[in-house]
């Protein structure tokens, strides 16, 4: 029998300035909205795939040097089942996955590891993807992972089908790093496991939350403005949009019945601590994804400020910056 090839590719996580929440279709992950996010440098996951008939059957997965158990591996696993399904195999398949930053550090790691997954996947059954077939695929292991595949500033059309629902980059004409300027900083207050996975969140948001159906309503003319303030490279304007939109998901979420709640009395006081930077004259614009974290949207030059900023306002945090980062890339394999 001849070894299995084995192919290897490396993803960047990314954070959403204009969110998505809520599945229209949740087997094939088509969104309610549309979103645009920063794909962030520094944060790859690398993961090595080869499918291999001489194995028994099950998938052997090791992520960060451990087996991972439970919903975890059944999500990995149903994923290569949909990749095997395409191009016509049933080997098992041999992962390992490695991450640069944590999987606790407050920064999504399903986006880059899914994305990651989908590229060193597909590779290693021989099919051969651009990138668009590649953001669709990495759609169906999590939404965010679709805009993964893609570095910088990614728009992800919600479309109507598998077929419409991918990201692409956002024109910039060289706005992520000159004019615009971007950068994150990431303000990690707690470690702990989420309370509730986001799939969940959605559905009963989605289903309950009175507020959910005008948040979607003002998404829309949030991505319509922030795409403008892309454009002129007008950072306080897009800032001010990217607040706004995940301050709105997180109210339409706490008005869920029961309440969805992921923030900490800790959240409360980092964005009270992101508006007094900003209001001294910084640039300095919160965001909250499904976690108690908040990162913070600033311009590149000013980064660094902004993180003294808030280290010394929120004492014990774990205050980092992000810069731009590029999308998936085919690595060797080691
Ligand atoms: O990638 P998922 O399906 O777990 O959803 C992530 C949702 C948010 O991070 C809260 C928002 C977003 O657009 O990334």
């Amino acid at each position: 029998m001849t070894p299995a090839p084995a192919a290897t590719a490396s993803a960047n996580t990314n954070i959403a300035l204009i969110k998505y929440w809520g599945k229209a279709d949740e087997s094939l992950t088509i969104p309610t909205a549309s979103s645009l996010s920063l794909t962030l440098g520094g944060t790859r996951t690398t993961t090595t795939v080869s499918f291999d008939d001489g194995a028994d059957g099950a998938d052997a997965v090791t992520i960060n040097g451990a087996a991972p158990g439970g919903t975890a591996r059944a999500r990995v696993t149903r994923f290569l089942d949909l990749v095997r399904a395409r191009a016509g195999l049933t080997a098992a398949a041999s992962v390992v996955s490695s991450s640069v930053v944590p999987l606790a550090a407050g920064l999504a790691s399903s986006a880059a590891g899914f994305a990651a997954l989908a590229a060193a996947a597909s590779r290693a059954a021989g099919m051969d993807l651009d990138d668009r077939a590649l953001s669709r695929l990495a759609r169906r292991g999590s939404g965010s992972a679709a805009r993964s595949v893609f570095g910088g500033l990614v728009l992800w059309n919600a479309g109507v089908d598998d077929a419409t629902s991918y990201a692409e980059p956002v024109e910039t004409a060289g706005a992520v790093g000159a004019g615009l300027d971007p950068a994150m900083v990431v303000i990690v207050l707690c470690e702990g496991r989420k309370t509730i996975g986001s799939t969940e969140a959605m559905r009963a948001t989605m289903r309950t939350s009175p507020l959910y159906p005008a948040w979607v309503e003002a998404g829309r003319e949030d991505l319509r403005s922030a795409l403008a303030a892309v454009r002129e490279r007008d950072l306080p304007r897009l800032g001010e949009v990217v607040e706004a939109n995940a301050l709105g998901m997180h109210a339409a979420m706490i008005a869920s019945r029961p309440s969805i709640m992921y923030w900490l009395p800790r959240t409360i006081e980092a964005l009270h601590a992101v508006r007094a930077v900003r209001e001294e004259g910084l640039p300095a614009w919160a965001t909250i994804d499904a976690g108690p974290n908040v990162k913070v949207l600033t311009r590149g030059a000013d980064a660094d400020a902004v993180a003294a900023a808030l280290r010394d306002r929120l004492p014990g945090a774990a205050v980092s910056v992000r810069r731009p980062g590029g999308g998936v890339r085919i690595e060797d394999t080691p």
